[in-house]
């Protein structure tokens, strides 16, 4: 089993629409049994809560569902996961902190960095204070990202 989990700093907007984004195409091509997929938030204000209906409507027109409940990355999440996907540099740095050994700091990527067509240091920007386009490019950015994350992990393991 591959396991990943993407983090941003609410686990309402952004992490949970790459959830659904990379468990939508890990579903399409049959690659269910052998990738887990999570996400969680650097903070823990949002806590138990659905993802943010902005981006579940977002998600929702382009065929994706989202669900599960806000929970804070913690820092044996290391230990679980094999690819931790932070969606922006504050996001990896507030994990970087986290991560004890170089297992741990090899193991953390920016999103965005599996996407052959974003540059260097791309993020996934927050959207939760701006208008609803933003929350269209968020979903844009995790499926570019999240195709090259499959094609990665296929490569790599054989799969
Ligand atoms: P996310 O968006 O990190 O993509 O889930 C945010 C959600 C909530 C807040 C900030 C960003 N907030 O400040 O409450």
């Amino acid at each position: 089993m591959v396991r990943v989990v993407f983090v941003c700093l609410g686990n309402i907007c952004r992490s949970p629409t790459a959830e659904g984004v990379m468990r939508h195409l890990v579903r399409e091509t049959g690659l269910e049994g052998a990738i887990e997929i999570d996400s969680a938030g650097t903070a823990a204000y949002h806590t138990g809560e659905a993802p943010d209906p902005r981006s579940t409507a977002c998600a929702a027109r382009r065929g994706i569902v989202l669900g599960g409940q806000a929970r804070q990355f913690v820092a044996e999440d290391f230990e679980r996961f094999d690819y931790v996907l932070a969606m922006d540099e504050s996001n990896q740095r507030a994990m970087a902190e986290l991560a004890s050994t170089p297992a741990a700091r090899a193991k953390l990527f920016l999103a965005r960095s599996f996407d052959p067509s974003a540059p260097a240091g791309a993020s996934v920007p927050d959207p939760y204070y701006g208008g609803p386009s933003g929350f269209d490019d968020v979903v844009d950015m995790c499926e570019a990202a999240c195709r090259g994350l499959l094609d990665h992990i296929r490569k790599e393991h054989d799969l």
